[in-house]
């Protein structure tokens, strides 16, 4: 069992460059199951996510050649529609995706339900809405979601909630549907618009990606793409918060400064400073951060995703300040891990209130998710003392070579491999 051991108060300064994004891989990566010829996808992360993925789609018999350390080729067209099983599954929520890939190639699907999460409830009921809505029959059975359609005939969807996953899955399904579908209430954030740019290369004919209403006109095939992922917003926020809690200068280079601004503004307001370049962000900490309040939200709002790791910011802030978590019921549980470092913070349902502290001190803590870890990551690098974080293997799911990107801005981190802990394993399933 691998753990981090990092000794905190050290500025941390110099250059990070930010890789892929996980959020966008593991929908994009599935849609090239949509094709009738090979796809090169570049920019890939090296992340736990993506092995998992690739591992998944070279079983069901796509070919897989990966060109260099971030380039993929892959073959689709030798691959069977196989289940995915539990034990696939469960490492991975976005194995979702092959709902909607698998439906959209073969008419049916056969993928395990995702396995309980550690963020809350996390149902997929509008996923589901919208396949039905295209004419899939769906049949849960031994945790097994089994669709299959005639025919896919584009359709209205209206979803109730606001979802990343079901938008992306109702694209998948929707590309090469027999007429158009309209998705109301999509989701806006940027993965979903990389998605939706990558099919478009493919010979999709999908508009309003990154809107509210998106439009998909069903299209016969789908051909080959290269095509390069877009830059992790939430990794490169996750530096950003690192610059804020050591009170260092790191340039954040290969990101899109748009899709940053909700976490830009949010620590502009706290004090600490941010200058935009076309495709890099300095951002430089200080003293006296003020407190603030945070109310995560769908894009362009504030992303739940960085909810954690700004929390580990504000834990040393000035005053109180007030954290809403709007998107799910169950976003705090880094607040015991963070309390062991000494921060003052309460918890009621989906609000917590942060009294900012003078300084954080190192302790052992447990990552409980994957950004509830770079939350402990965060608070550890700016705290007193040595902090050891266990259960990593949460945030190497979408971190690439974090401690060699932490050690090269001057953190004290080591990886440390111990001897396995009971009832890890069963923690790995998210
Ligand atoms: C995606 O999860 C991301 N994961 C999450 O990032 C991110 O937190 C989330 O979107 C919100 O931005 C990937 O992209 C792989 P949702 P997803 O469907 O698609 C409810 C990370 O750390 N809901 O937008 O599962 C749901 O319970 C991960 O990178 C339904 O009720 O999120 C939640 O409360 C964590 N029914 C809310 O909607 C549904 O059918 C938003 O979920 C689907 C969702």
């Amino acid at each position: 069992m691998e753990k981090y051991i990092i000794k905190g108060g050290k500025k941390l300064s110099g250059e990070v460059v930010i890789s892929g994004a996980k959020n966008a891989v593991v929908a994009i990566l599935p849609a090239v199951i949509l094709s009738d010829e090979p796809c090169v996808i570049e920019n890939i992360p090296g992340i736990s996510d993506v092995t998992i993925t690739l591992q998944i789609m070279s079983e069901m018999g796509a070919k897989i050649r990966m060109i260099n350390k971030t380039t993929v080729e892959i073959d689709p067209r030798g691959l069977m529609n196989l289940p995915i099983p539990y034990d696939k599954a469960k490492r991975m929520r976005a194995t979702t995706y092959f709902l909607g890939t698998l439906l959209g190639r073969f008419h049916s699907a056969h993928v395990s339900m995702p396995g309980g999460c550690n963020l809350g409830d996390r149902p997929i009921d509008q996923h589901l809405k919208c396949f039905a809505a295209l004419g899939t029959t769906c049949e849960l059975e031994g945790g097994m979601i089994h669709l299959s359609a005639d025919r896919l005939i584009g359709n209205q969807i209206f979803f109730d909630k606001n979802s990343v996953g079901a938008t992306i899955n109702g694209i998948m399904a929707a590309v090469k549907a027999e007429g158009l579908t309209i998705i109301e209430n999509a989701a806006k954030e940027p993965h979903v618009v990389d998605l939706a740019n990558c099919l478009n290369s493919m010979g999709a004919d999908i508009i309003g990606a990154g809107t509210d209403v998106i439009k998909i006109r069903g299209v016969k095939s789908l051909h080959g793409t290269t095509y390069s992922v877009i830059p992790d917003q939430i990794e490169a926020g996750t530096y950003m918060a690192v610059a804020a809690a050591t009170k260092g200068d790191i340039l954040i280079k290969n990101v899109i400064p748009k899709h940053l601004e909700p976490i830009t503004n949010k620590l502009l307001k706290i004090g600490v400073k941010v200058e935009q370049f076309d495709d890099a962000v300095r951002v430089v900490g200080g003293e006296g951060y003020v407190g603030t309040s945070i109310k995560t939200h769908p894009h362009p709002g504030f992303p739940t995703d960085m909810q954690p790791q700004l929390s580990a910011v504000l834990a040393c802030a000035n005053g109180t300040s007030m954290i809403t978590e709007s998107i799910f019921d169950n976003r705090f549980r880094y607040v015991d891990e963070l309390r062991r470092m000494g921060a003052n913070i309460s918890v009621e349902g989906r609000v917590a209130v942060i009294e900012g502290v003078e300084r954080l001190k190192g302790a052992p803590m447990r990552a409980t998710d994957l950004r509830a870890g770079a939350a402990l990551i965060v608070a550890a690098l700016g705290a007193e003392g040595t902090s050891e974080i266990y259960d990593i293997f949460h945030i190497e799911r979408g971190y690439e070579n974090m401690e060699i990107k932490l050690k090269a801005l001057g953190a004290d981190i080591e990886k440390i491999d111990e001897p396995e802990e009971p009832g890890e394993e069963s923690r790995k399933a998210i």
